[in-house]
């Protein structure tokens, strides 16, 4: 089978350049109808050999008001209160996995077993346990599963991978990574453990991981020394009203990190140097910093941590005893990300290619998020082991 990373070069070719067959059609469920399965729903209704046919919600009337908002057509959707009820009555080929954190690793299983393959929202889960319960389920049916990381799709990521790949920086030693935002909390189901599970560490955190790692081809993760404090969300002045709750509510309600820093050390003695942020007193912690015996790239962050490059990148390198600087242009991506990620993810299961964004990837991904969480609660460091899948 083909990597996830040829897959994706192929499938980004095949997008700009070829034709959607419709002889086979895909017959697409929704588990999850908040906020984030709209941009899946305004993708797949652009795609003409999907028909979405099932969405499921917990909330009451969620579902339902949530089609006639997005013109899905009524005569051919069926309505579930939750994802069990539809798997257990639905013949589908794929499904968008667009829950709150916590319950990712129960629809994914359910849906697995259920032959159904799928697109599953990042992060990959809370703990690395519910991330190897996955993939076992993933294994056992054979079953497509791709994790939803759109910045994967943008030709500057790629151009990252590229530049590590070329040689350019020689042997990578050290990488310093993160985002941060100075105010960007998010509010509804990312603030409360009981939906979330973990704060901005998992939510964009796993954005600077996957830069990085991917650009170095994913090495193990060994052990991790790791931090996480809310010291913003906690407080009203900083947490914020939203629809429903007041600044004092929301600041009540807040039960996962605002912030998290780490030391980790990779197979292959790269050293992982990680912040980030959903509010602190600082515009960012930082660009992305890759270190090599050959050179080095700085990669600028966003001004609101969103997991793509902030601007032109910066080769350094030392030429013929001179020490040079080359601007790597930012390029433009042939359609918009998320449309991509949907698409690649379509394209492999009609192709019968392996994921666009493999589950055996992100797996290190979702080692390091839990383990900074297990140091931070523990308070020193700690070794990863990552049971057999
Ligand atoms: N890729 C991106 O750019 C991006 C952006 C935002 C959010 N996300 C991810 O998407 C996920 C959802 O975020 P959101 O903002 O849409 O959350 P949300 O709270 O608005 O929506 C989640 C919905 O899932 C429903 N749900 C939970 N468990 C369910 C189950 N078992 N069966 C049926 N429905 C169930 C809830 O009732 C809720 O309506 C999160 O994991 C988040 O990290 C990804």
């Amino acid at each position: 089978m083909a990597s996830g990373d040829s897959v994706l070069k192929q499938t980004m070719q095949a997008i700009e350049e070829k034709e959607i067959d419709t002889s086979r059609r895909l017959r697409v469920g929704l588990i999850g109808t908040g906020w984030i399965a709209e941009a899946h729903v305004k993708e797949y209704l652009k795609f003409p050999d999907v028909d979405i046919v099932a969405l499921a919600d917990l909330i009451p009337g969620k579902a339902e008001r949530f089609y006639r908002k997005y013109g899905v057509d009524v005569d051919k959707v069926h309505l579930y209160p939750d994802h069990k009820s539809m798997l257990a009555n639905e013949q589908l080929d794929a499904v968008s996995v667009c829950t709150y954190n916590v319950t990712h690793a129960e629809c994914a299983i359910d849906a697995l077993k259920a032959g159904v393959n799928v697109l599953l929202e990042k992060p990959f889960t809370v703990t690395l346990q519910e991330a190897v319960d996955v993939m076992r389920a993933e294994k056992e049916s054979g079953k497509l599963l791709s994790i939803g990381f759109q910045p994967r799709m943008d030709p500057n990521m790629q151009q990252i991978k590229k530049i590590v790949s070329s040689g350019a920086l020689g042997e990578v030693y050290y990488i310093q990574t993160g985002g941060g935002r100075r105010r960007g909390i998010p509010n509804n189901t990312f603030i409360e453990k009981k939906t979330a599970g973990i704060g901005a560490l998992g939510d964009i955190g796993c954005y600077s991981l996957d830069m990085v790692l991917n650009a170095i081809g994913y090495p193990k993760p060994l052990t991790v020394s790791g931090y996480t404090s809310n010291f913003f969300g906690t407080n009203p002045l900083y947490s914020g009203p939203d629809q429903t709750h007041t600044a004092e509510e929301n600041a009540a309600r807040f039960s996962v990190d605002d912030f998290a820093a780490a030391f980790i050390r990779l197979e292959g003695g790269v050293i992982l140097d990680f912040r980030i942020s959903w509010a602190m007193h600082l515009d960012t912690p930082g660009d992305t910093v890759i270190l090599g015996k050959k050179g080095a790239l700085r990669i600028p962050s966003t001004e609101c941590w969103n997991g793509t490059v902030g601007g032109e990148m910066t080769l350094y390198t030392d030429t013929a005893g001179l020490q040079t600087e080359t601007k790597i242009p930012i390029l433009r991506a042939p359609k918009p990300l998320f449309e991509m990620k949907l698409r690649s993810f379509l394209d492999a299961i009609k192709e019968g290619k392996s994921a666009p964004v493999p589950s055996s990837q992100i797996l290190y991904n979702q080692a390091i998020i839990d383990g900074i969480e297990r140091s931070a609660q523990l308070g020193r460091e700690i070794e990863i082991d990552i049971p057999e899948i």
